[in-house]
């Protein structure tokens, strides 16, 4: 039985919880692009492998100027994808196979070409249309420079001018990500009005939560002003401010009337762990994503002050930690880990770095049983569970992804962690659509995909998601996993080994030598095999330990090496 099952209830304390990145999960109608008959024809593979829920990157109308994060409507699906009532099937067809279903809402910004910003620029300066966004005049003798001196999340500046209706060079409006993203004003009535009837929407047809977008960007400064490094916790002019803390306590008591209360996650990317619990006190968010985890290099001290780090403050305010190594924003861990520089940094994302792939999955074996291990819920990004690398050879004219542009083709971008996921075959595009059609993929596949299908890996349990299938049923039937308490063992300095319930124990090896293991009844699963009953460099072991935990003897390092 789970930790979850046993004192805090909640599924979502525990639940291991499958990322759906629409367009390049899988393609049911034969165009090339996923979409939602893609993935209800492949609900039973996520089912089979064995987790909890399913969040769905933003399957709204978009003009896909940002992966879809540019919202056009939020209460229908693009046609590219489906119809809203193939979305309410999918809902209630997934939860007929115990998967519940999170959408994404992206409440920072709408896309340009809806309806509220197409009014607010016909009905020009001064209107109270423009009042639900950032209308500024622009500095300078002639305006022409931006309202103040902040920079978009994706480089540059992020306001844009806009042009009146006599065609003169009008006010500016702010986007912290494209021009294609207008940021709302979250004092206006009408935005927070409509958000909470955007989550009304989808909770009435049965989600299970929401994805909360850029959750920490929502609120500005009224008085715009240029961010000041000195600036007091909870005052920079657009990031992690005081006034959010509101908000998403009204979205909270909005979950919590639902009989089965509805849940929200979080995307908070604030660097001071403190501030993140902020937003995980009871009375706000549920959870929301580790990425001091995600972003942590394979490294045994680092990796260790992250866990510990993650679990004192979640504790702090009751909350359980999630733990992610990667979704679509972020370098694939196979090809990550198999860097000098395993950590993950916007800034210092770059193509073309020497990859130790085999060195890289080996490791992104280690550390998804070490994920999936540590108390929480666990978050697995499409394709992660085939070990799939970064796609690093995109062609310049494929590239679809805004960061690319805007950091003036110095950012690879994201596209390399977006590829169409490979189903069967030998050849693109790897049976992503109905049988018989092959039609080409947006973003294109390699051509050494063929042994990363999921059909050439589902028959083999040494394969990567034969690893993950393997490891989400034990997750799920063995005491003390799931949301619980951790209990570390003694262990060499580059050796993490914890205790979890009675009997279970994750030791993770990342030492370059061999290490002996506690003593154990049995190897419940291994990342790769041991060796004479020893453990690997960069391998991890599930273990079901002798039964006297006193006795046992410490995970230390062998004396032979
Ligand atoms: C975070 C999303 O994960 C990312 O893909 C997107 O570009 C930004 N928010 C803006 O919506």
């Amino acid at each position: 039985m789970r930790g979850s099952d046993i004192g805090h209830s909640g599924w979502w304390r525990s639940a291991a919880i499958y990322q759906v990145y629409v367009r390049s999960f899988a393609d049911g109608t034969g165009d090339g692009v996923g979409d939602l008959a893609g993935v209800r024809a492949r609900l039973p593979y996520l089912r089979d492998l064995g987790v909890d829920a399913l969040w769905f990157t933003p399957w709204y109308p978009s003009a896909g100027a940002d992966g879809g994060y540019d919202v056009a409507d939020y209460r229908a699906i693009d046609p590219t994808y489906g119809t809203l009532a193939e979305a309410e099937a999918l809902i209630a067809e997934a939860r007929t196979m115990g998967l519940r279903t999170i959408v994404d809402v992206v409440p920072n910004h709408v896309s340009d070409q809806h309806p509220w910003f197409v009014d607010a620029l016909a009905a020009g300066p001064g209107s109270p249309e423009r009042e639900r966004f950032w209308f500024r005049p622009g500095r300078g003798r002639r305006g022409d420079e931006p309202p103040n001196g902040w920079t978009s999340e994706f480089g540059g500046t992020p306001w844009t001018r806009t042009k009146d209706a006599d065609g003169a060079p009008g006010d500016w409006y702010l986007h912290l990500f494209t021009p294609e993203q207008p940021d709302l004003n979250w004092t206006h009535p009408d935005v927070r009005r409509e958000h909470e009837e955007i989550l009304r929407f989808w909770f009435d047809r049965g989600v299970a939560g929401v994805r909360i977008d850029s959750a920490v960007l929502l609120v500005k400064h009224p008085g715009l002003p240029d961010v000041d490094p000195a600036h007091q916790p909870g005052d920079h002019p657009y990031v992690d401010r005081h006034e959010l803390h509101e908000i998403y306590a009204s979205w909270r008591r909005l979950a919590d009337s639902y009989d089965e209360p509805r849940v929200l996650i979080g995307e908070v990317w604030v660097p001071d762990p403190q501030r993140m619990s902020l937003y995980l006190r009871p009375d706000e968010m549920h959870t929301a994503f580790n990425f001091d985890f995600l972003a942590c290099p394979w490294e045994p001290a680092r990796l260790r002050v992250s866990i510990e780090m993650t679990l004192r403050t979640h504790a702090q305010v009751g909350a359980p930690a999630t733990w992610v190594l990667s979704n679509h924003d972020v370098t694939r861990p196979v090809t990550r880990y198999g860097r000098a520089d395993t950590s993950f940094a916007f800034e210092s994302k770059r193509a073309g770095i020497a990859t130790d792939l085999a060195l890289g999955q080996r490791r992104a074996r280690a550390a998804a049983l070490l994920a999936m291990a540590l108390p929480g819920s666990v978050y697995i990004y499409q394709g992660e569970e085939l070990g799939l690398p970064e796609v690093e050879d995109i062609e310049p004219h494929r590239i679809q992804d805004p960061m690319h542009f805007r950091s003036g083709g110095i950012d690879p971008g994201r596209d390399g962690a977006r590829v169409p996921l490979p189903w069967s075959g030998d050849t693109p595009p790897y049976g992503f659509g109905p049988p018989g059609t092959t039609p080409e993929t947006p973003l294109p596949q390699p051509d050494d995909w063929a042994a990363l299908t999921v059909e050439a890996q589902a028959a083999d349990p040494e394969s990567s998601l034969g690893l993950y299938r393997t490891a989400l049923r034990i997750r799920r039937t063995q005491d003390g996993l799931g949301d619980g308490p951790l209990r570390w063992l003694p262990a060499g300095g580059d050796v993490l080994a914890f205790a979890r319930g009675d009997r279970f124990a994750c030791v993770v090896n990342l030492s370059t030598d061999l290490v002996d293991l506690p003593r154990y009844d049995d190897v419940l699963l291994s990342s790769v095999p041991l060796d004479g009953g020893r453990l690997a460099p960069d391998a991890a072991a599930w273990l079901r330990l002798s039964p006297e935990p006193e006795a046992n003897p410490t995970a230390s390092r062998s004396a032979a090496t």
